[in-house]
């Protein structure tokens, strides 16, 4: 009798301690990358050694060169997979989405009623692209100021995600024509869906947006924040974007709720985000509750 008390007891402490648990956490890789390799040994191991318990659900989908193909195409497969994930934990998700990854979770979050409580930009192009990796070619301005002319037309944006968020300050009514991903989705073009891309986007409570200025893939690195350059090249900063000051996706709107939250780090390459701790303690583990 006693001994049935004490069980009893014990599984009412168990419900409330699973009922308080942490959010799941799903993980979005980038472009080129793979799970196991950006996440493997971090986020995955990081994340339940210090918030026991926390179940962590890095999307395995269009990994290397696969994450290439144009964005809505990942995203409407991404969608499904997440759907079914959210439907099993109704409590709400966390995204946690890396480089290109942080744009497919915008996407996602503007296009789906979600059930995301908050979503960490790790080092994502947010306000788009206009630079080449070093890496990648040594002809870089040869290469930046005329590739609007190949990724500004319909089948190079049928093909390629680059193409989607490739935002040439320079040519922004060629942008606004053909980009068929991230300019819609600022509502920088016409977009039928924009007043459901809002009230979706709305959904979030936090945006916690992460960057810096030793990035060196990221151009500018405070796209990673929502800034972007003028057609001088000149940094506008988020809150004087248009987007911003026309709430047109919603930012300007959770930015007043005081859900947007700003990291800036300094001497970290782009390859280098998910595996310092730094970061990880500072900007992350704190909003993922
Ligand atoms: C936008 O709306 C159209 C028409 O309602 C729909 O077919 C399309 O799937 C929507 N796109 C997104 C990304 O939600
Ligand atoms: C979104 O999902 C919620 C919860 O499942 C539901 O109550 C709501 O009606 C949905 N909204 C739309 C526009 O489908
Ligand atoms: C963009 O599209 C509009 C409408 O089709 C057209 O009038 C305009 O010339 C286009 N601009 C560019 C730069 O292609
Ligand atoms: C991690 O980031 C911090 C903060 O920017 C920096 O001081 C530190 O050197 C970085 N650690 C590594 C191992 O890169």
């Amino acid at each position: 009798m006693r001994q049935s008390r004490i069980m009893t007891f014990f599984f009412f402490i168990l419900s409330i301690v699973s009922v308080s648990a942490y959010k799941p956490v799903i993980l979005v890789h980038g472009a080129f990358g793979s799970v196991d390799n950006e996440f493997g040994n971090t986020f995955e191991k990081w994340i339940p050694a210090e918030h026991a318990g926390t179940v962590v659900r890095p999307i395995r989908l269009f990994e290397k060169a696969c994450s290439l193909l144009p964005m809505w195409v990942q995203i409407e497969r991404i969608k499904r997979e997440v759907g079914s994930f959210m439907a099993k934990h109704p409590a709400g998700v966390h995204f946690l989405c890396y480089s290109q990854g942080g744009l497919l979770c915008r996407g996602i979050l503007s296009s789906m009623n979600h059930t995301v409580h908050t979503f960490v930009s790790l080092s994502s192009p947010q306000a788009g692209q206009y630079g080449i990796p070093t890496s990648w070619s040594k002809n870089l301005d040869f290469l930046k100021v005329n590739a609007y002319k190949v990724l500004y037309t319909k089948p190079l944006q049928k093909m390629l995600s680059i193409a989607n968020y490739w935002n040439d300050p320079h040519h922004q009514p060629l942008y606004q024509n053909f980009s068929e991903f991230l300019s819609p989705l600022d509502g920088s073009s016409k977009t039928p869906n924009i007043s459901e891309f809002k009230e979706n986007f709305l959904k979030l409570k936090r945006l916690v947006l992460i960057g810096g200025p030793d990035d060196e893939i990221i151009t500018p690195w405070q796209s990673s924040q929502f800034g972007f350059y003028d057609n001088k090249e000149n940094i506008v900063e988020m809150k004087k974007q248009k987007f911003f000051l026309e709430d047109s996706f919603g930012l300007r709107t959770l930015y007043k709720r005081g859900g947007v939250h700003t990291f800036t780090f300094p001497g970290i390459q782009h390859q280098q985000w998910h595996i310092n701790r730094t970061v990880f303690e500072r900007a992350i583990l704190p909003f993922l509750i």
